[in-house]
């Protein structure tokens, strides 16, 4: 039986970590955490080194310890910190970890999150690392779909855009592959999910299929999945506005599906939903993202040893 000691000074840097029944555990705990505010964690101090543009990420990770009653420090941009005078990720880890409990970070190098914990005693959390996974992005993806939609089990689910590069996707698909989902890609054949996952995919006996056709693909959701394309991942800027607007979400192609389809989004959003679908009753995009606060209180007290007292 999983216990709140399970996550007491672990590391989450990658969703593998995280076995089907500590998922589920985390996403009661945010259940429960939802309302709770106070001062659970008065005197614990969490530090965000956010190499990366962030605005849900940071600032409700932010939130969350502010309604604990926790402190935050740290940056949200490289150029302010002594990075900016040549100091490495690991010389700040070492010297960070001394004024804190836990360390965020997000940076555009892969395997950054667990390079951090290699320097720190401290757990970290992997908040984005390049396009390789946000497992706190897929906590809360999995925490809207089993709200909005009562479970994940046996759902069929439709990811769409920048399956080559978007990291919460490749968490979000490698994470259903314990909740027996089917898994519908949809994207151009140069934003693909990349090979080594597919075969993962194989491997794990999920069932799921490629196509490039958005429209074809809506009528049978049961969660439409969309992402926007990861500008910053490409080395060459045409070929990303050759793919910018490869598909736009709008009422028309929403005429087809499911009444009860759940369209998700880890925003931002730039041109892959229309603003016309804003008000479609289950556009859950920005529900999604204030759950965020739920989720990531829930994370923090458990990792910290905080939640016995909520749970
Ligand atoms: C995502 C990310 O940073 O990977 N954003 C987020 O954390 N909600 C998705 C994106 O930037 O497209």
């Amino acid at each position: 039986m999983v216990t709140a000691r399970d996550f007491l000074g672990r590391d989450v840097l990658t969703v593998g970590e995280f076995r089907r029944d500590e998922l589920l555990f985390l996403l009661d705990a945010a259940d429960k955490f939802e309302r709770v505010t106070g001062t659970l964690l008065a005197g614990r101090v969490v530090a965000t080194l956010f190499f990366e543009p962030s605005t849900r990420t940071r600032l409700s990770f932010e939130s969350a310890v502010g309604r604990l009653g926790g402190s935050c420090i740290g940056f949200a941009e490289a150029g302010i910190s002594s990075m900016a005078k040549g100091e490495t990720v690991a010389d700040t880890v070492r010297v960070v970890q001394g004024y804190c409990d836990l360390l965020l970070l997000r940076h555009p190098k892969e395997g950054t999150a667990r390079l951090a914990a290699e320097f720190a005693d401290i757990p970290v959390v992997n908040c984005g690392d390049g396009a390789h996974q946000h497992p706190t992005q897929t906590f809360v993806d999995l925490y809207t779909i089993r709200r909005e939609c009562g479970r994940i089990d046996g759902l069929k689910i439709v990811f769409a855009g920048d399956l080559r590069y978007g990291r919460a996707v490749h968490s979000l698909v490698h994470v259903l592959t314990q909740f027996k989902a089917h898994v519908t890609l949809v994207a151009p054949d140069f934003l693909r999910l990349p090979q080594e996952q597919l075969r993962a995919l194989d491997e794990m006996g999920v069932e799921y299929r490629e196509m490039e056709d958005l429209e074809a693909a809506v009528p049978e959701a049961d969660v439409l999945y969309m992402t926007r394309v990861q500008q910053e991942r490409f080395t060459d800027p045409h070929e990303y506005l050759k793919f910018r607007d490869a598909y736009t979400l709008d009422l028309k192609i929403l005429r087809r599906a499911k009444p009860e389809i759940v369209i998700l989004h880890p925003l931002p959003r730039v041109t892959e939903i229309a603003t016309e679908v804003d008000n479609h009753p289950h556009a859950a995009y920005f529900r999604q993202a204030h759950y965020g606060v739920a989720v990531r209180k829930a994370l923090i007290a458990l990792l910290l040893g905080h939640a016995e007292k909520v749970l």
